[in-house]
């Protein structure tokens, strides 16, 4: 990659500041002055320094967010607010976007990383990855509508959805349940709420696989996964 790249991607400055940078002569290339900041350097193996402080190579981030609600999961919107509107400059710089979609009113869980493989294996319709939400429901959620998600529901356009595990925590008027699901169909537990004649009027996505998310995060707040959090969330390392 070009050298003004590596720097600029890894915390020296804009585009601009990192090529003043290299031809003011204080960025080495194994040892020797660079002064070309489209030099060709290679971070894998190629040892840059500027005046002495190695550059450490940082080519893939992974956030967890917990979604506020009024905001887009999208990386661009003409009109809203979008998750990565959300971001620093210094996360923004990797050039994320969120893995799959919460809705806009949805709140909780979302990933956000510039990893595209970890992105399709976590979408896969293949992996089965489950996601737990937890809502609340107008109208008293029953047995009946346990035994019918551990079925798979028909929605509205006559998709029949795998067996979703309900929880019921509250069986009233507003009814308070989580329910984990394998799928990711558009609006999905909100339609499977309304095969069984029921309202979503609040949801919010408690994990994702093993990744649980972090209760202490404030709404609209981030932060990197953990090397342990990062190996319960990929597909790939389980085989
Ligand atoms: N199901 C929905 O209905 N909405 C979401 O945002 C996520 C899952």
């Amino acid at each position: 990659m070009r050298l003004d790249k590596l720097l600029g991607n890894n915390g020296f400055g804009t585009r601009k500041d990192v090529k003043q940078l290299v031809r003011k002569g204080i960025v080495r290339v194994n040892g020797a002055t660079e002064k070309d900041p489209g030099a060709h350097v290679d971070p894998e193996i190629d040892i840059v320094d500027v005046l002495g402080e190695r550059v450490i190579h940082q080519e893939f981030i992974y956030l967890m967010m917990n979604k506020p609600p009024g905001v887009i999961s999208a990386t661009e919107d003409k009109w809203d607010q979008t998750v990565i509107d959300l971001l620093d400059e210094d996360a923004q710089r990797f050039e994320p976007f969120p893995v799959g979609r919460l809705d806009k009113d949805t709140e909780g869980l979302l990933i956000i990383t510039n990893d595209g493989k970890i992105t399709h294996e976590l979408l896969s319709p293949k992996k089965d990855i489950p996601k737990t939400y937890y809502a609340k429901i107008d109208g008293v959620v029953t047995e009946d509508d346990k035994k019918a998600f551990a079925e798979g529901v028909t929605l509205e356009d006559g998709f029949h959805t795998k067996p979703g595990i309900l929880n019921i925590l509250v069986s009233d008027t507003i009814s308070e349940i989580e329910l984990t699901i394998t799928e990711g169909k558009f609006h999905q537990v909100k339609r499977m709420f309304e095969a069984v004649e029921k309202t979503v009027v609040y949801l919010k996505r408690l994990s994702m696989g093993e990744l649980e998310l972090d209760d202490s995060l404030e709404l609209g707040h981030y932060r990197e996964l953990t090397m342990d959090e990062l190996e319960k969330l990929d597909p790939r390392k389980k085989g």
